[in-house]
């Protein structure tokens, strides 16, 4: 393993390389980042840091860049749900921490991802009162719509999308929040207001713009699809312009 270390934001970090030996195939990465630390703690050695919670491809914690790739090698999977199995015996894995401006390093191959928080505090909710139960089912919602809502909503804000980005654009997930809530009636009535505020803290934040390179789309772990980013420049248009 050749595995990125660096004491905090300031810092300088270099790779140390560790040896694994004895994996499972059938082992996660984050188990074998465990089996790693055990033996690190046993020798006295400080351990690797890395972010994680859920590990079931829910929380969106454990985005690390593993040979070159957001979420390592097998497509549409996070961190956690990736199998030793994806490597072969002896191989070497590179692993790093996003890197992007918006999101400084903390330790190791932890990173401050509030940005995100941030850009959600800005208009990434529905405040508008939206009853029980029986109201939500008087309201109709077209198929087709909520078929749209409910794929943005699968977004875990993992960040990989701005990982993947050669401009850190943070766009695929800015947009998968807009057509999540704008997609549907309760939220459509806040779209103008949260496409300029959330479009505006995104950019303020160091995010960079999208150049429809669309690595973001390719390397998202919930196949986030590109037209999202389409979807919120027609809305961010319209709100400015009207
Ligand atoms: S759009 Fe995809 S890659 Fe970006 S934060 Fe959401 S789930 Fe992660
Ligand atoms: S630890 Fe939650 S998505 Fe991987």
């Amino acid at each position: 393993m050749k595995i990125w270390k660096q004491k905090n934001a300031k810092s300088k970090g270099k790779f140390v390389t560790y040896t694994v030996e004895g994996i499972s195939q059938n082992c996660s990465f984050l188990e074998m980042l465990d089996i790693l630390n055990e033996k690190l703690i046993r020798d006295n050695q400080e351990p690797v840091s890395f972010d994680h919670d859920c590990r079931e491809g829910i929380c969106g914690m454990c985005g690390l860049y593993i040979n070159g790739r957001p979420h390592g090698p097998d497509d549409a999977v996070t961190t956690c749900q990736l199998h030793m199995r994806k490597f072969k015996d002896g191989d070497t894995i590179t692993v790093e921490p996003w890197r992007a401006k918006a999101f400084p390093i903390v330790k190791d191959l932890v990173v401050d991802r509030s940005a995100f928080d941030k850009i959600i505090q800005e208009g990434g909710y529905i405040s508008v009162n939206t009853g029980g139960g029986a109201e939500a089912n008087q309201i109709l919602v077209s198929k087709e719509n909520s078929d749209l809502a409910m794929d943005a909503a699968t977004c875990i804000g993992c960040g990989a999308c701005v990982a993947a980005c050669k401009n850190a654009s943070a766009m695929l997930f800015v947009s998968a929040k807009i057509s999540h809530l704008g997609l549907l009636p309760q939220g459509t009535i806040e779209t103008k207001h949260r496409v300029k505020k959330m479009v505006a803290k995104m950019d303020t934040l160091g995010f960079g713009n999208c150049t429809n390179t669309y690595a973001c789309e390719v390397e998202c772990p919930k196949m986030i699809h590109r037209s999202n980013i389409a979807r919120m420049n027609r809305k961010f248009l319209c709100a400015k312009l009207s």
